[in-house]
């Protein structure tokens, strides 16, 4: 019924077709023809609505072509293994049993949509079919369990590094590892470790990225703080250029990282980063503390000067905001 639909509207070749004609076309109402649009909507389709002149096609899905992706990723040689889904609950979960039944470092999970994406804190993951990346690879980094937050930063770096290189935006990154471009968010990293005796067996590393959705994918609460490289470019992506650049960098920064540990990284997350040297307020398990930024720890914690000119490491902080003035 709905491929009927598509047809229909492709006949239109991107004038409206009126409610009217779609009803009589396919025999059936048009509250009926309302409800298959709105199921083509949840598959990627964008259409205008109007209730005089009916629909018409804005925008189509564009899938994820394995080969493509291949190809422009061959410059790296991170990759080990791709497995690309339409609809999953969460790539992590998919990765984290891959890595359960011994897949090796490099094996990457993609899909078009998740149902239940997942986020920092228990939050929840918006990933819309089509438009957005929803990525998850196993990392098998032979070290000790306390390393594990430093290779959030990597991948932060990674990301940012070749998001800016692909499309010129002026993107920073807010610690530990939002990538933020005006001050909305574009994309999340959320590391999951599995260790054995203190030293990691396996991290699911999930990267999430907003690459061509609209406005109107996101709900009201989403809409002041969440923003897309499409919205920002005024163009749509190719989302396997998006992966194939994240992925190049990454290749190449975790490579560094194992040869030469986290100096590097530090060095370059904080040429990129827009949290520090501002006076801002923290909000920690510990409380909330006002000062200024000044770099990362080993660790890959926050060094903070306090007010008082103290200076102190903050590992997790619900927010952190800049203080205006
Ligand atoms: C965050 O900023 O809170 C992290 C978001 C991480 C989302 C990605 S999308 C691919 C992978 N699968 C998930 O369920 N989550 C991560």
């Amino acid at each position: 019924m709905s491929s009927r639909i598509i047809e229909l509207l492709e006949q239109g070749q991107g004038h409206y077709v009126s409610g009217e004609q779609l009803s009589k076309e396919l025999g059936i109402s048009r509250t009926a023809i309302w409800k298959q649009i709105k199921k083509l909507e949840a598959l990627g389709y964008h259409f205008e609505a109007s209730r005089k002149l009916g629909y018409r096609i804005v925008s189509k899905p564009s899938k994820l072509q394995l080969n493509e992706l291949i190809e422009k990723m061959k410059g790296s040689s991170f990759v080990q293994g791709i497995k690309l889904y339409e609809t999953v609950e969460s790539t992590q979960n998919i990765a984290q049993q891959l890595a359960e039944n011994d897949a090796p470092e490099g094996t990457l999970v993609l899909a078009e949509q998740q149902t239940s994406g997942r986020g920092r804190r228990g939050r929840q993951w918006l990933s819309p079919y089509g438009s957005s990346v929803s990525m998850s690879f196993i990392l098998r980094p032979s070290l000790p369990l306390q390393f594990a937050p430093q290779m959030t930063l990597v991948a932060a770096v990674a990301l940012c590094r070749g998001l800016r290189e692909l499309t010129g935006l002026d993107i920073g990154i807010k610690w530990p590892n939002d990538l933020l471009i005006n001050g909305k968010k574009i994309s999340g990293i959320l590391m999951e470790s599995t260790a054995e005796d203190e030293r990691i067996r396996y991290i699911i590393a999930g990267i999430g990225i907003g690459v061509n959705l609209l406005e109107s994918d996101y709900p009201d609460e989403l809409r002041k703080v969440a923003t897309s490289l499409s919205l920002e470019m005024g163009q749509q992506l190719n989302r396997s250029d998006v992966i194939a650049a994240f992925i190049t960098h990454f290749g190449e920064l975790y490579s560094l990282y194992l040869q030469e540990g986290f100096s590097p990284i530090i060095s370059l997350w904080e040429a990129l980063s827009v949290t520090l040297h501002k006076q801002t307020l923290l909000t920690t398990a510990e409380g909330i503390v006002e000062g200024i930024p000044i770099g990362l720890c080993d660790s890959g914690a926050l060094s903070v000067r306090k007010t008082d000119g103290t200076v102190i490491a903050v590992f997790s902080a619900d927010s952190i905001i800049p203080v205006q003035g």
